[in-house]
């Protein structure tokens, strides 16, 4: 966006309040998971002098891990609902590349990301076409984590909804594969929100339309050319 042409800068409400809740508990839900997860995965030796009764910091993990997990299943379920009642950048069909049009932008951006080149102005005012097919397989990999750690979870609970799941576990050849699967998707989140969180950064400023705030207000800003 030249600076010297002159502008009218329109606000536009893309992101509604549930989307925005949403986002955030996924995002706290997430790291809680995969910090905990990681722990439950490589348990620190720690020293106490405390009485073994009076120790359950570990307990206090998992307990995060599962209450966590709760959530993150009940938040995707709900953005799941708003993708059929929410606006037209909250719905299902933005995150389904088939037209020529997304597939160009996924080119675009690709050439914007990868080697910080211009190449004009981006034309989606909710998520580009680049990053909602992320966001589609980051979806793909919650249900993934959904229905291993609730297939994990199904024999030592009594509960109905981990009980819904003890089929999932049957498609891996011990517990053991089953935990190191639930394991590696913790990796792929790991990835993905170092680059997302670079992206939405980057993308604040080559494009000047407001994208970091906006997960935060709700607005983004489109520029109109005057005259
Ligand atoms: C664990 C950390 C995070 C996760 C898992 C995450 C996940 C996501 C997801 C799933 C979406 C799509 C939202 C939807 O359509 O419902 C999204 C979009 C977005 N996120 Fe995050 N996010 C994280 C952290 C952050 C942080 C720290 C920021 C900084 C402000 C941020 C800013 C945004 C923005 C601005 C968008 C919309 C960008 C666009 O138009 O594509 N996110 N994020
Ligand atoms: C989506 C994000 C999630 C991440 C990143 C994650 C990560 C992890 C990791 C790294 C482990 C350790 C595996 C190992 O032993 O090496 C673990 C264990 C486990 N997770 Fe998750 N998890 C997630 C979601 C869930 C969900 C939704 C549930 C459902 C209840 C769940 C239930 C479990 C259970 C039952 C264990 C084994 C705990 C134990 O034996 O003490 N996880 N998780």
């Amino acid at each position: 966006m030249a600076n010297q042409e002159v502008h009218i800068v329109k606000p536009v409400y893309v992101w509604e309040v549930p989307v925005r809740i949403f986002h955030w508990i996924n995002a706290l839900a997430l790291v809680a998971l995969a910090a905990t997860g990681y722990l439950i995965g490589n348990p620190p030796a720690l020293l106490t002098n405390l009485e073994a009764y009076d120790g359950y910091w570990f307990g206090t993990v998992r307990f995060i891990h599962f209450g966590s997990a709760y959530l993150f299943l009940f938040n995707w379920v709900y953005r799941v609902y708003w993708a059929f009642v929410g606006n037209q950048y909250a719905r299902w069909n933005t995150f389904l590349p088939v037209t020529k049009a997304q597939w160009q932008e996924v080119g675009q951006v690709l050439v914007i990301d990868l080697f910080m080149a211009k190449q004009g102005e981006i034309k989606s005012v909710g998520h580009n076409a680049l990053a909602s097919m992320i966001y589609l397989v980051l979806f793909g990999a919650s249900i993934f984590s959904i229905l291993t750690g609730f297939a994990l979870y199904a024999p030592m609970s009594s509960s109905l909804i981990p009980g819904f799941f003890a089929w999932f576990g049957g498609f891996f050849e011990s517990e053991m594969t089953l935990r190191y699967w639930h394991h590696v998707a913790m990796w792929f989140y790991a990835l993905f929100v170092i680059v997302h969180v670079y992206l939405v950064a980057y993308h604040d400023y080559v494009e000047a339309r407001g994208v970091l705030s906006s997960m935060v207000g709700g607005w983004k800003f489109i520029f109109q050319k005057k005259g």
